[in-house]
């Protein structure tokens, strides 16, 4: 598969840094209770994978990760902790493609949906209801725009490392029914002069409460949002 992040994996684990420490705690939450074996989808630099890891002490945790790029933050953060290294399997593909346990405890997808298709969702939906185990659950968060609109650009992310200072922004325009184009771009300034700009493109498909709810019923699953709303955090559970 194509990897839409070769070109940005050294900025996107520590532009996602800062929302983690809020987006953390919550998903810690949302965790609470659950059986293992957890799922990690697109688990990036590992920011997730850890936040679990916390979250589920005693869970063996499956850490998909298929950006090349990205693995190599998430294998670093992974080794370097001998509590992640013990418990954490990162596999190098697709979802779709990794070799799973038959059964689950918890699944979560970070910033991610919008990665899979409508087709490909509901695979998921359908891995869910074959392999949750009780009181499994999945764990997504949506992101906006909840429809094929313009976004404008936006600054989404600043830190300084050193003496360089990184800021990532992003656009997005409609690119179809259900899709957006993502711009984003990547800037390093050091001593206030410009030094470093990357950009890229990638399409993502655009998912609202509704469709979620939705598609997730007709395989016999419930989604509730759960956390602070901003966060826009769904909780996936197997229907009453
Ligand atoms: C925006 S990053 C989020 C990373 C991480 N979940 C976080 O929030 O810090 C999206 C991730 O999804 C991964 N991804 C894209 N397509 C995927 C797929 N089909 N299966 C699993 N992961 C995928 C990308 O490689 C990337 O690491």
């Amino acid at each position: 598969m194509t990897d839409q992040y070769e070109r940005s994996a050294e900025f996107v684990d520590a532009m996602l840094a800062p929302h983690w420490t809020i987006l953390g705690p919550a998903l810690a939450e949302a965790l609470r209770g659950a059986p293992g074996p957890a799922v990690d989808v697109g688990a990036g630099g590992g920011h997730g994978t850890r936040a679990i890891a916390q979250a589920l002490p005693e869970a063996e945790i499956f850490a998909v990760e298929p950006s090349p790029g990205l693995r190599s933050v998430l294998m670093a953060r992974v080794y370097e902790s001998p509590e992640l290294r013990d418990r954490v399997t990162v596999l190098p593909s697709g979802l779709l493609q990794a070799a799973l346990p038959p059964r689950l405890g918890a699944l979560v997808a970070m910033n991610v949906i919008g990665h899979f298709d409508p087709a490909d969702r509901h695979t998921i939906w359908k891995l869910l209801a074959e392999r949750l185990l009780p009181g499994g659950r999945a764990v997504l968060n949506l992101q906006p725009p909840a429809e094929p609109t313009a976004v404008p650009q936006t600054r989404f992310s600043e830190l300084r490392i050193g003496r360089r200072r990184y800021e990532g922004w992003g656009r997005a325009e409609p690119a179809g029914p259900g899709l957006i184009t993502w711009h984003m771009t990547y800037r390093a300034i050091q001593d206030g002069e410009p030094d470093e700009q990357v950009e890229v493109s990638y399409t993502w498909w655009v998912l609202g409460q509704d469709q979620l709810k939705a598609e997730v019923i007709e395989h016999g699953l419930q989604a509730a949002p759960i956390g602070p709303a901003d966060l826009g955090l769904w909780l996936i559970t197997r229907a009453v």
